[in-house]
């Protein structure tokens, strides 16, 4: 059943209505997640300014709106049902301030624009800076933790802070903005190297299937030196399917969306991999991939 829009959301939209920026009712998650997937918002809100992206936040949370920040769009799996609360996306917190060797960059900015300025570990990486920081997004050659000078956070209290680089909790695909969900405002990156990053592009279109809708990454690897996809390859499990959602025959460690794979659909072949690993190797799967739930 799709969650329609009724008193709450109408009482969602008032409540932003004075926010500068876009502000749409009974938005599609499908078309802003890169996995296709998802049921309508009562609230999409793309803020013009970071101060009112905290300020929204701020108002849904004070009146009980479940929310969420989407930045990319590219590690989220959104309810088939819908969302009864405001999703925020950054798309349009794109400042870009550059200074000897230093950027301060807003939530929004394509990560792929920090690659070309300075950033080629982080090379083929989706989405964007804020959604990065909040994962600490890498690859084997590095994560853009080792760019991080600070990051401007919204707190519970609904202040504004700088966390220093040592504040931010950052680990393996994690950080403390991801685990207490504080939205993320802006970013301060030192440079990185240039470098040709066309090796690294062209390896990742060997390995991993860009051809398809996908999150990336479904899960995240158990230690280093042990792949995800290693160990879901073993057991045989490329091509399972339930539904539209398959695994990858490229990268087993991918769920794919075949054209019209539900949420529901993917949280069944993720346990079905779960079920199968721990049975084989006695080891459990994290998710990487960030399910939205109310
Ligand atoms: N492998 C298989 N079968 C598979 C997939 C991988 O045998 O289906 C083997 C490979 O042959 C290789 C090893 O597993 O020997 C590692 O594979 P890969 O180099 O693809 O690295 P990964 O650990 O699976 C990690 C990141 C990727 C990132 C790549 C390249 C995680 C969970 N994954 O993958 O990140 O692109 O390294 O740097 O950390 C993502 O986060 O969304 C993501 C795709």
């Amino acid at each position: 059943m799709e969650i329609g829009a009724g008193d709450g959301a109408r009482t969602l939209l008032r409540l932003l209505r004075d926010l500068p920026g876009e502000l749409r009712a009974g938005e599609s998650l499908a078309a802003h997640t890169t996995f296709r997937i998802g049921g309508k918002a009562f609230a999409f809100y793309q803020p013009a300014i970071e101060d009112a992206l905290a300020e929204a936040v701020v108002r849904a949370r004070g009146h009980g709106f479940p929310w969420l920040v989407a930045g990319g769009g590219s590690k989220l799996l959104a309810p088939d049902e819908g969302y009864p609360g405001l999703v925020v996306s950054t798309s349009s917190l794109r400042s870009w301030r550059e200074e000897n060797g230093h950027v301060v960059a807003g939530a929004g900015v394509p990560l792929a624009q920090v690659v070309r300025w300075g950033g080629w570990r982080l090379a083929g990486i989706p989405g964007t800076v804020g959604g990065a920081v909040a994962m600490n997004a890498g690859t084997k050659y590095g994560s853009i933790a080792e760019q991080v000078e600070w990051v401007q956070a919204l707190l519970p209290s609904g202040r504004v802070h700088t966390f220093r680089p040592e504040e931010c909790g950052f680990g393996y695909r994690d950080s403390l903005f991801r685990r207490l969900r504080l939205p993320i405002l802006s970013v301060g990156l030192r440079q990185d190297r240039r470098g040709d990053v066309g090796p690294l592009l062209a390896e990742r279109a060997r390995s991993q299937p860009l051809d398809l809708p996908s999150a990336g990454c479904v899960f995240r690897n158990p230690r280093a030196g042990l792949s995800a996809g290693w160990l879901v390859d073993q057991c045989g499990l490329k091509g399972a399917r339930v539904g539209d959602a398959v695994i990858s025959q490229r990268h087993a460690n991918f769920i794919c969306n075949l054209g019209r794979a539900r949420a529901a659909e993917v949280l069944e072949l993720v346990d079905q991999v779960q079920d199968r690993v721990v049975r084989q190797f006695g080891v459990w799967l994290k998710l990487e991939l960030e399910v939205v739930r109310e």
